[in-house]
C-alpha cells in the first residue's frame, strides 16, 4: 500500500540533498543525519560517480527514500527504460521534464508501475520539471521560442504534467499556491530554495527562498534542502533545528501524496498501452 500524506510525518516531507561528491562524504552524512531526517536527494554527480549501486549503499546507511534528480527527457521509449532501471534500484522518487511531452510522461509513468508492480515495491513519484530556475523569461520567449510569461507557461506544464498522471512538479515556494489551485491539493509540489530562519543571514545564489514553515504552510509537499544542512559544522543538530522550527504544524499540512487512482485502478489497460507503445516504438526502430 502506498504511503498517504497524511501518514507521512514531518520529517518524512524533507529531502536533504546530498550535493557532495564523494561516495563517503555522502555514506557519512546520511550515517549523521538520517536518524532525523531520513530522505536524501541525489543529484547527477553523485550518481554519474558511483552509478545505481549508490542507491543501496546509501539506503544501507539509513536513508528511507532516495530521491533521484536526474530530470530525464528522451524519446518515451528510452526515458521509460531508464526509469525502469532507477526503480529496479530502490529510487523512491525521479524527476523528469515535462518539455518531453505527455507520452513521454505517461509512458515514464507506466513503465514505473509496472517494474514496482513485478519486483512488489510501492511505485515511486515521478514529478516533473517545469521550467529550471536557469532560465529567465527572454531566455524562454526568444532562445527557446515558448511565448508567455514564466508564470503561464509553469501553469501549462504542470497541467500537462498532472494530464499525463504525474505525481507532482519541482516547484518554488511561491509557485506552489499556483499550482495547487490549477492541479488541486492532490498533486505533490517539491520545493527547494529552502533556507531555515537559523540560516538566514548566509547568503548564497538561492533566490526564490522560503523558510520550511513558510513553503509547509503554502501547500508544499516536499521540501529539498542542502546547504542550510550540509554547511553547518553539526548536521545532525542543523537537521534537528529544521524539524524544531516547525514544530506544531503537522495538523495543518497538505493533504498531498495520494496515489492515483487513474494509475493503480487501470493496470492492466495502462499495461497493455505501455506494451502497444513499446512495440509500435520497437517495429519503427527496426
Ligand atoms: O543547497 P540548497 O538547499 O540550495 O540545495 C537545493 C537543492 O535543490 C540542490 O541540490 C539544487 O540542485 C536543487 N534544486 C534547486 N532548484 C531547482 C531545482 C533543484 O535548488 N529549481
Amino acid at each position: 500500500m502506498m504511503e498517504q500524506a497524511h501518514h507521512l510525518s514531518l520529517a518524512d516531507r524533507i529531502y536533504v540533498a546530498l550535493d557532495v561528491n564523494t561516495r563517503e562524504r555522502a555514506l557519512e552524512v546520511v550515517r549523521a543525519v538520517s536518524p532525523v531526517l531520513p530522505s536524501f536527494k541525489v543529484g547527477m554527480e553523485l550518481f554519474y560517480c558511483f552509478g545505481p549501486d549508490i542507491v543501496r549503499e546509501l539506503k544501507e546507511a539509513g536513508a528511507k527514500r532516495i530521491f533521484l534528480d536526474l530530470k530525464l527527457h528522451d524519446i518515451p521509449n528510452t526515458v521509460a527504460r531508464a526509469a525502469t532501471v532507477l526503480t529496479g534500484a530502490g529510487v523512491d522518487v525521479m524527476t523528469v521534464h515535462a518539455a518531453g511531452g505527455r507520452r513521454m510522461m505517461e509512458t515514464v509513468l507506466r513503465a514505473v508501475a509496472d517494474k514496482a508492480a513485478e519486483v512488489g515495491i510501492p511505485r515511486p513519484r515521478v514529478v516533473a520539471v517545469t521550467q529550471l530556475t536557469s532560465t529567465d523569461r527572454p531566455m524562454l520567449n526568444e532562445e527557446l521560442g515558448i511565448p508567455g510569461s514564466m508564470a503561464e507557461v509553469v501553469r501549462r506544464y504542470a497541467l500537462l504534467a498532472r494530464r499525463a498522471g504525474l505525481d507532482g512538479v519541482v516547484a518554488s515556494a511561491d509557485e506552489v499556491p499556483l499550482i495547487r489551485e490549477v492541479c488541486g491539493p492532490d498533486f505533490l509540489t517539491v520545493v527547494p530554495g529552502i533556507r531555515p530562519d537559523f540560516y538566514r543571514s548566509e547568503g548564497d545564489d538561492q533566490r526564490r527562498v522560503a523558510t520550511p514553515r513558510e513553503a509547509l504552510l503554502r501547500g508544499a509537499g516536499y521540501l529539498v534542502i542542502g546547504r542550510p544542512i550540509l554547511r553547518s559544522l553539526d548536521w545532525r543538530r542543523a537537521a534537528e533545528a529544521v524539524l524544531k522550527e516547525c514544530a506544531n504544524l503537522e495538523p495543518a499540512l497538505s493533504n498531498t501524496d495520494k496515489p492515483k487512482p487513474a494509475v493503480l485502478a487501470d493496470n492492466l489497460t495502462d499495461k497493455m498501452r505501455v506494451q502497444r507503445i513499446y512495440s509500435s516504438r520497437l517495429s519503427k526502430e527496426k
